[in-house]
């Protein structure tokens, strides 16, 4: 019988590469280029090299990616900003604490992401502020429909910043030819990705990195990042501390190297527990063709309760989670916004129905196993 299963075992990855890490840390404690250092620079060109994009630039977080997106995109307090309502607080937070106004969508029951349907009701919705952007986001590490989307960004004249947060390594196909893939978080204007530790590749603290092909956007992040300093003590725009510790990229460029032998390993999990699950009459994840998924977060539906099966596997000893229990629009912080329960009812459902399972790369058969039939029993029990 398993004692306990973490929904994610961070100690296990990290003893396959202690070595490396203290190797990584101690670099930078001996070169005491603490902020924005040489490991930070390797880094971003690393990234850009992985994700096959022009411009890489290291923040803070992955909530700072996005609003210094916004900004460099030129969104203005007061104009909205259109995002699914069923994602973490930090989409929405972004866009709120800017100055600007989150317009909600409504998700796909499928996969989880926005809805285009969704999106474009919103915009037909008469209001009396502009909606400028749209800020998909790549939800538990698969793709939202980007050729939709940006179909209807070009139609509206919308910029579109993609919350890559969860997805650093997914692969976007053009629907147009399926062997063209593009990384998450560069499909779009640009995209936010980040490195909170418990993401499929997490930094020891928050980091957070901007992807973009433009040269502008990729120049203004920069300045925005560093206290809108091009020149030190010369501030030529009203900017931020979002600078990237340069242990964080130290310890992310040690990682970066296993994070593709993690993906796979978390896609192979999910094979196994796809066919164990078949015939269980729980839902298990759609992946539409035009994205692979790397499964930041394994999410099955039943018909039951989500709060009940997970109290089960808890009792179980399985750390199973809800990604996420309370909708956005129903959130105390959002209240402003004036809207209802039952304004998005594919998200309420998901937040009453969806589970996470534990789906990391180093679980045993054993493990998952023991997950599959406390799972069964919690359904059929
Ligand atoms: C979808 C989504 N957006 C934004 C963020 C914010 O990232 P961070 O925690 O690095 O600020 C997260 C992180 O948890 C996230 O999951």
């Amino acid at each position: 019988m398993c004692q306990y299963i973490p929904a994610l075992d961070l100690k296990k990855q990290i003893a396959h590469m202690r070595k490396e890490l203290d190797a990584a840390i101690k670099r930078v404690i001996d070169n005491t280029d603490f902020i924005l250092g040489k490991e930070v620079d390797y880094f971003e060109g690393e990234v850009r090299k992985y994700c096959n994009v022009k411009y890489a630039i290291g923040v803070s977080n992955g909530s700072d990616a996005i609003r210094l997106s916004l900004i460099a995109l030129n969104i203005k307090p007061g104009e909205g900003v259109i995002c699914p309502v069923f994602t973490y607080y930090a989409t929405a937070g972004a866009i709120a604490t800017v100055g600007a106004i989150p317009v909600f969508a409504d998700i796909d029951p499928d996969t989880y992401n926005i809805s285009v349907s969704s999106i474009e009701k919103v915009i037909r919705k008469k209001r009396d502020f502009k909606i400028k952007a749209i800020i998909p986001v790549h939800l538990y590490g698969q793709c939202a429909d980007m050729d939709s989307i940006l179909k209807i960004a070009r139609k509206y004249n919308l910029k579109v910043i993609e919350d890559a947060a969860q997805a650093f390594g997914a692969d976007y196909k053009d629907s147009g030819n399926l062997s063209r893939k593009r990384k998450a978080g560069t499909i779009a204007d640009c995209g936010a990705v980040s490195f909170y530790p418990g993401k499929n590749l997490g930094a020891f603290g928050d980091a957070g990195i901007v992807l973009t092909n433009n040269k502008v956007i990729a120049e203004k992040i920069n300045i925005l990042r560093n206290q809108g300093n091009k020149q030190r003590y010369y501030h030529i725009a009203l900017g931020f501390n979002n600078r990237m510790d340069t242990i964080q990229a130290a310890v992310l460029r040690v990682k970066l190297k296993y994070l593709d032998t993690w993906n796979r390993k978390r896609q192979e999990n999910v094979h196994y527990f796809n066919e164990q699950l078949k015939d269980s009459g729980i839902k298990t994840p759609f992946v539409p063709k035009y994205t692979t998924h790397i499964y930041h977060q394994y999410v099955l539906c039943s018909k039951f309760t989500n709060t009940k099966i997970v109290y089960f596997l808890k009792s179980k000893g399985i750390d199973a989670r809800i990604f996420y229990p309370l909708p956005l629009h129903l959130q105390k912080c959002f209240a402003y916004l004036r809207y209802k329960k039952g304004d998005f009812p594919e998200a309420e459902k998901a937040a009453k129905h969806a589970i996470a399972i534990p789906v990391y790369p180093d679980l045993t058969k054993e493990e998952m196993d023991y997950i599959i039939s406390s799972l069964k029993e919690a359904l059929h029990g």
